[in-house]
């Protein structure tokens, strides 16, 4: 199958339609939760914000789907666009059913076009893989009930098939236009990433601070997160997620191999003192973490 052929076309906008799940989140399987999960779930302070980006999420994919001239892609996008609302809906489900203190919250809406389009879609390859690495570590450390979990990577997983239709999408769009061969798209991906990071953190001026983590238990789990563990989480996570989607499939490469790097970078330091473990079981854990990070690689 060549990039920007019409099969291309046809297998990532009929992979996306015929993996679209049809549900309302009020009737997800939500479980009823004791207190001290409840206490964990109001804890964390993302809700508000969650909530808006997938509300913004939602106009913004929405409003763009209607500018695409290509039908079989308009009606992949307004699905993408449909879902994310959806997103937006299951949060304020999740923020009123748990009584989770989450104050509405304005964001300004993102402009529409395919350049926006694609800083969005960027956004969500670096989004999607840390919710990956959350959701993964969440459930490995047991801080929220793994029914609660459940639900969420149905959502992470609607998150993985918009991050794959997006990079299939721009690499149509790049090979249509005539632009670029792999090192030039890789550069540019860069910069994508670098322009929606610069966007959240642009777009958080207009926002109040997220408050830390304001939960004495909770915090000391977080705390016992090293970056290795989450780095593996999310890769592993990252991993299977992506593995459930068509294999001729262009899958996102940018936030997979920046962790990888960065795993292999953190385990050529030199052990710190303090934590430096017997040569023998330390030895062992690096070869696991690496294996690891080949395995990703
Ligand atoms: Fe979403
Ligand atoms: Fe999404």
């Amino acid at each position: 199958m060549r990039v920007g052929s019409p099969q291309h076309r046809d297998l990532f906008c009929r992979t996306f339609i015929e993996t679209h799940v049809a549900f309302e989140p009020e009737h997800l399987p939500w479980p009823e939760l004791d207190e001290v999960n409840l206490r964990r779930l109001r804890a964390f302070p993302f809700w508000r914000y969650a909530r808006s980006i997938e509300q913004r999420a939602g106009r913004m994919v929405t409003a763009f789907a209607q500018t695409v001239d290509d039908s079989v892609i308009r009606e992949a996008v307004a699905l993408q666009g449909t879902e994310e609302t959806r997103h937006g809906r299951l949060m304020e489900h999740a923020i009123e059913r748990y009584g989770i203190d989450a104050p509405p919250l304005t964001i300004a809406d993102a402009p529409v076009s395919p350049e926006e389009f694609a800083i969005f879609g960027f956004g969500e390859c670096t989004d999607s893989f840390v919710g990956f690495g959350a959701i993964a570590l969440a459930r490995q450390k047991g801080i929220l009930p793994a029914d609660l979990l459940d639900v969420f990577e149905g959502v992470m997983y609607e998150e993985a098939r918009h991050i794959v239709f997006f990079m299939n999408w721009w690499r149509y769009e790049e090979a249509r236009a005539g632009r670029g061969s792999f090192g030039t798209h890789a550069l540019k991906a860069l910069g994508y990433h670098a322009r929606a990071a610069m966007g959240t953190i642009t777009g958080a001026t207009d926002l109040p601070p997220m408050p830390a983590l304001d939960d004495p238990e909770l915090s000391e789990i977080v705390k016992g997160v090293t970056p290795v563990m989450f780095l593996q989480a999310a890769l592993a996570e990252n991993r299977r997620m992506l593995a459930r989607l068509d294999p001729e499939l262009i899958k996102p490469v940018i936030m997979p191999t920046i962790a990888t790097a960065l795993l292999i970078g953190i385990r050529m330091l030199p052990p710190r003192k303090d934590t430096a473990l017997p040569l023998s079981s330390s030895k062992g854990q690096d070869d696991g973490d690496l294996g690891e990070a080949r395995d990703a690689a």
